[in-house]
C-alpha cells in the first residue's frame, strides 16, 4: 500500500510513521519470516507499519494501563488497511516479559520507552528475549517533537529518553539513525 492510501485510511500520524520507518526497515533487511516484537502497542502505528511491510508482529502493552496512551483501537486501524491478520496482540509488562530467552529476531519500542517506569528492566528484558544477532530498535522523539506533541496532543507528555543510558553494563554495539521526528537507536546483540 502506498503512503497516500495509508494517510487516506488512517490519517497523517500513521502515514508519517509508515513513511519514516520505511528506510530503517530497508536498511535492517529483516527476513520476511522474522519474529518481531512491538513493545507498547498504543495506537498501533508501529505494529501496523511493520505489518504493512509484510511482517508478522506480536504486539502488547500493559494490561492495567488506563492512560490516554494505551488501548487506542489498534485493531480497528489494522482492519482499515487489511493487516489485522498479521498482528497478534498479547498484553504484557515490558519490565518482566512473559517470553522465553532468545525468541525474537527484532524488537521495536516506538515512542514507548519514556512511558515505561522501569526502563533498565525493559532494556535488559529486551536483550534477554532477543536472539543472538538480533536488533532492538528504539524510536524516541526528538526534543522539538516532544514540544510539538505537548502543544498539540498531550500537554503532560514526558521527555524523551536516551536509551544508551541503559546499555552501560551490556555495552551492545549501537547505531543511531534519524527521521525528522525520531532518533532511532539500533542495538545489536552480538554473539
Ligand atoms: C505512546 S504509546 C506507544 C505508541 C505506539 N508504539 C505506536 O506505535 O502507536 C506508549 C505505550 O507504552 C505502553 N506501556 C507503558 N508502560 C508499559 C509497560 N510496563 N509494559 C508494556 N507497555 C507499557 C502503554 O501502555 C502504551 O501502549
Amino acid at each position: 500500500m502506498d503512503i497516500n492510501e495509508v494517510k487516506k485510511r488512517l490519517g497523517s500520524e500513521f502515514g508519517y510513521t509508515f513513511e519514516n520507518t520505511k528506510p530503517i526497515l530497508q536498511e535492517l533487511g529483516l527476513d520476511k519470516n522474522a519474529k518481531l516484537l512491538d513493545v507498547g502497542t498504543g495506537m498501533g502505528k508501529m505494529a501496523i507499519t511493520l505489518a504493512l511491510h509484510g511482517y508478522k508482529v506480536l504486539t502488547g502493552e500493559l494490561e492495567s494501563d488506563e492512560s490516554e496512551y494505551a488501548k487506542q483501537n489498534w485493531l480497528e486501524s489494522a482492519k482499515k488497511v487489511g493487516v489485522d491478520h498479521l498482528i497478534t496482540y498479547k498484553p504484557f509488562n515490558a519490565e518482566k516479559m512473559p517470553f522465553e530467552d532468545e525468541l525474537f529476531d527484532a524488537i521495536f519500542i516506538s515512542g514507548a520507552l519514556h512511558h515505561i517506569n522501569d526502563r533498565q528492566a525493559t532494556f535488559n528484558e529486551s536483550v534477554r528475549v532477543l536472539k543472538s544477532n538480533g536488533v532492538i530498535c528504539i524510536f524516541e522523539p526528538k526534543p522539538r517533537s516532544v514540544t510539538y506533541i505537548r502543544a498539540n496532543k498531550f500537554p503532560d507528555h514526558p521527555d524523551a529518553e536516551d536509551p544508551r543510558v541503559y546499555n552501560k553494563e551490556l555495552q551492545l554495539p549501537v547505531e543511531i539513525k534519524e527521521t525528522s521526528f525520531h532518533d532511532v537507536y539500533i542495538f545489536h546483540k552480538k554473539t
